[in-house]
């Protein structure tokens, strides 16, 4: 389990440094100050699912990175529960509120978003946070 923090820890630095690169819009800062009330980056959950889950949910469901962004641009708009990625969250959650930033924020933040998949953890799907277990 230490192991798999650590990997999941220096897969984080490593997508941080190359988005700080290159991105003139911080995903990273968009995502601290909208959305990290809410949600962490890695389980345990706070009130919402974590972001690192989230990516893998998106990674196994869309073949390319712009067709994800589209997905989660549009979902951050105007959450409903036809169009998530995931509705058992929603179930276990509640439905996110719309929220009303830029487009161009709303586009970075879902690029950080989908960039926060880590190829190690592999099978990451519902990761430590038990998703397994919200399956009646
Ligand atoms: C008030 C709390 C709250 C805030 C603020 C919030 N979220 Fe959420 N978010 C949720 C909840 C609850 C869910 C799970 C239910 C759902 O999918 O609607 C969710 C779901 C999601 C999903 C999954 C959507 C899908 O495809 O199913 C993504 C991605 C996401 N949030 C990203 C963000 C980002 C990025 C921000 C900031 C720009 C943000 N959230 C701000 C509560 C929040």
């Amino acid at each position: 389990m230490k192991r798999l923090l650590m990997m999941m820890s220096v897969g984080l630095l490593l997508n941080s440094a190359a988005n700080a690169a290159t991105k003139s819009l911080d995903g990273q800062a968009i995502f601290n100050l909208n959305c990290s009330v809410c949600h962490s980056v890695t389980p345990p959950p706070k009130t919402a699912p974590p972001i690192m889950p989230l990516a893998s949910h998106y990674h196994q469901k869309f073949k390319t990175k712009t067709e994800g962004v589209n997905h989660i641009t549009a979902y951050l708009k105007s959450p409903k529960k036809e169009k998530a990625i995931d509705p058992q969250a929603i179930t276990r959650f509640g439905l996110m509120p719309a929220l009303t930033l830029p487009d161009a924020e709303l586009r970075a933040v879902a690029e950080w978003v989908w960039d926060q998949y880590d190829p190690n953890m592999g099978m990451g799907r519902g990761m430590g946070m038990g998703s397994r277990g919200m399956n009646p």
